[in-house]
């Protein structure tokens, strides 16, 4: 079980007294990882495999050894599939940029999807002229494999999906999609920025062939991501960039690429943000990860049934046992954006409203064009602090009735 108190001493944030609950947009930061990153600017400041000298293989040594823990993280099976990118946005960008779509082709994707698993595969249409399209989830936002089944054919090349939804914070059955995909000789993207902070991600049990997920949703630095690779398909995938730190050998008649994940980390990297994010990775491990998926949904159980028994509060997505901490509602009368500045000024809870980056959900499955306010948990997050938001969204129903 998850000592909430022993964690929440990790975070100097919290010592603002501010009560944060917009962990899906970005993750505060433990101390642990904040130290390191001091640690790589102060002791080893230097470049990473460009020098012999010794501050550079130490760099070069802690850069990989990230490789290694990150691996490790989401069940690679080897260090080789990690790419480090900037965020999750970039790494989907460098998949539907790198595979090579002929018009006809098709790539099917959903409606839970925020837009940076959404747009990369509309510019695929517009550029390549293949066909995308969306699998829609249920009215609570779940995804039927069954509806896969009907999408996915033979000319059917990629198949992109969200791990769990920023909106409604649903899982996806993505081992399920998996099959159905492989099945027509299809590969699978899993959009894991939502996953990757909160539950034990296996990238092998999934069976998926590329994940994504951000740095600074898992206590990581901004800047700081993975693109996991599976190696059989990375053949498969041109490099988005080449330039630096990517080729083996070069003349004027042209360049050989290295065979390993640096040919997609082209330029220097962010590496004090890499470093950073192996200590965030090494914290959400030492924490262990069922503990956080288990403190998250109790959690978000006491938020949903919470809300569900005010009047004029309508709660979207399902009930508490097919979703993790994320839950989107509205009070009626209230315009999101106005509800999410109340609850900051009476009691300074930070949460997220509008549109969440997932218009297509929002406005078409959802049916809110103004949008939602977004509640998302994390592991600092305490049953005190969820009583403290029921108590002034009690007091807001009482006011405006
Ligand atoms: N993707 C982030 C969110 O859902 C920014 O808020």
């Amino acid at each position: 079980m998850l000592n909430v108190e022993r964690v929440r001493e990790d975070f100097p944030q919290l010592k603002a007294g501010i009560i944060y609950f917009d962990n899906a947009a970005s993750s505060l930061t433990p101390k642990t990882v904040i130290d390191k990153m001091l640690e790589y600017y102060v002791e080893y400041r230097s470049n990473i495999e460009r020098g012999v000298y010794s501050l550079s293989q130490r760099a070069s040594e802690e850069y990989e050894d990230a490789r290694r823990t990150l691996a490790k993280f989401i069940g690679a099976k080897n260090p080789d599939e990690i790419v480090f990118v900037k965020n999750t946005t970039e790494g989907i960008n460098i998949v539907a940029h790198g595979l090579t779509f002929n018009r006809g082709d098709k790539i099917v994707t959903t409606l839970l999807e925020h837009h940076s698993n959404l747009l990369p595969w509309m510019r695929c249409k517009q550029r390549y002229g293949v066909r995308v399209e969306m699998v829609k989830p249920s009215g609570e936002g779940l995804l039927d494999p069954a509806e896969f089944e009907k999408a996915v054919d033979d000319k059917t090349k990629l198949v992109a999906v969200t791990h769990v939804s920023n909106v409604l914070g649903t899982v996806t059955p993505v081992r399920e999609i998996a099959q159905i995909a492989h099945e027509h000789g299809a590969l699978l993207l899993v959009d894991g920025a939502q996953a990757a902070p909160h539950l034990e991600v296996d990238v092998r049990r999934l069976d998926c062939d590329f994940y994504a997920l951000s740095g600074h949703k898992m206590c990581g630095p901004t800047g700081s991501g993975v693109l996991y690779i599976k190696e059989e398909v990375s053949e498969a995938l041109e490099p988005l960039y080449v330039g630096g730190g990517t080729v083996e050998y070069v003349d004027l008649e042209g360049f050989r690429l290295l065979r390993g994940p640096e040919r997609f980390e082209a330029g220097t990297p962010a590496i004090g943000e890499v470093i950073g994010l192996k200590a965030a990775a090494q914290y959400l491990i030492s924490l262990g990860r069922r503990n956080i998926e288990a403190h998250e949904r109790e959690l978000s159980r006491m938020v949903y049934e919470g809300l569900s028994s005010l009047k004029g509060v309508e709660v979207y997505g399902p009930s508490p046992e097919f979703k993790l901490g994320v839950t989107s509602f509205n009070l009626a009368g209230l315009n999101p954006h106005d509800l999410a500045s109340i609850l900051d000024l009476k009691a300074g809870i930070a949460v997220r409203s509008g549109m969440h980056c997932a218009q297509p959900l929002v406005r078409q499955v959802l049916g809110k064009p103004e949008g939602t306010v977004r509640l998302s948990l994390y592991v600092y997050n305490t049953a005190e602090e969820v009583e403290i938001f029921l108590s002034t969204m009690r007091e807001l129903v009482r006011e405006i009735a």
